[in-house]
């Protein structure tokens, strides 16, 4: 009884992970064969301990980590470069990956639509950058613990799920350079960051946005109309805000910069009046378009 005490404290001290779960390793050789065997996961062997070796190339990056029981929660691969490391469709078998809470997939050349990330329920954090994956983006209906989303340059079209609105832990979400349409679905409200620039989007800002605690707000080139002068006010906690490129037109002679602004961007709109008094004790602007 003691012996066993003594071994759950020391596990719990040292950052000993137990080997593989093996039904996890046949998930990762499974992702391994649905991109194609690839050269650079040469080393994914049965037998191979995922948890405890890396297998880093130079150039491309792949990091598996465990938890303390062996099974899967992070899986990150991506090429430095920018060159198609595997042109498949986006490997099913990643679902799997029942306790995955962190995936990243950059510069891989994926394409066509994610079907099934719906099941990986423990994610906090999901990346895909720079790849083919198109379609429409992924809903995350039972991902409470979901804190980043970012999904910056890819080929994503259709319109932003309202369902997105719903994750109650969200705090940045990265759509930049995709292909969406429709309209900012009302209560899309990330704690931190919204990230919606080059895109088709139209419509207007959602009204609630007057009370949102934006840190960063880059709504840079859609087709966004209307009026956008609540987004000011003094004590707003917005530090970055890029609105141009967009067709907002409203009368800037009166708003308050927010106290805390460092950059702001209106430029190509149809904004009109003066240059607002504000402006003078905007004390830590740095960049004003
Ligand atoms: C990690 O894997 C490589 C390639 O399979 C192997 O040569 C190396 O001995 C392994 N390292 C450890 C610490 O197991
Ligand atoms: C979320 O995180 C908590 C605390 O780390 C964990 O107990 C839970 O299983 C996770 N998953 C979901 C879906 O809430």
């Amino acid at each position: 009884m003691a012996i066993i005490f003594l071994l759950l404290i020391l596990s719990s001290c040292t950052s000993l992970v137990l080997s593989t779960d093996q039904n996890d390793v046949l998930v990762l050789l499974k992702i391994k064969e649905q991109l194609g065997n690839p050269d650079f996961l040469s080393a994914w062997v049965d037998g191979f301990d995922f948890c405890n070796n890396h297998t880093d190339v130079p150039t491309i990056h792949v990091y598996v980590s465990c938890t303390s029981t062996g099974r899967v929660n992070a899986i990150s691969i991506g090429s430095l470069y920018w060159y198609p490391l595997s042109t498949t469709p986006f490997p099913q078998a990643i679902c799997d990956l029942t306790e995955l809470e962190y995936l990243s997939i950059s510069k891989v050349g994926l394409y066509g639509p994610i079907t099934c990330i719906d099941k990986l329920i423990n994610l906090r954090e999901v990346i895909i950058w720079r790849t083919f994956l198109g379609g429409p983006i992924p809903e995350f209906p039972n991902h409470n613990n979901l804190t980043r989303i970012d999904f910056d340059m890819n080929y994503f079209s259709g319109s932003i799920p309202p369902s997105l609105s719903k994750l109650p832990n969200l705090q940045t979400l990265n759509l930049h350079w995709n292909a969406l349409s429709g309209s900012i679905p009302p209560g899309l409200v990330p704690s931190v960051s919204l990230v919606l620039s080059e895109n088709g989007l139209t419509g207007e800002i959602p009204r609630c946005y007057e009370w949102a605690n934006f840190d960063t707000l880059i709504l840079s080139k859609n087709q966004l109309s209307g009026d956008a002068s609540f987004l000011f006010g003094l004590h707003k906690t917005v530090t970055h805000m890029d609105l141009s490129y967009n067709q907002f037109e409203f009368d800037l002679s009166d708003v308050i910069i927010p106290e805390h602004l460092v950059s702001l961007d209106l430029s190509f709109n149809q904004i009109y009046g003066k240059v607002p008094k504000s402006i003078a004790s905007a004390s830590e602007l740095q960049s004003l378009d």
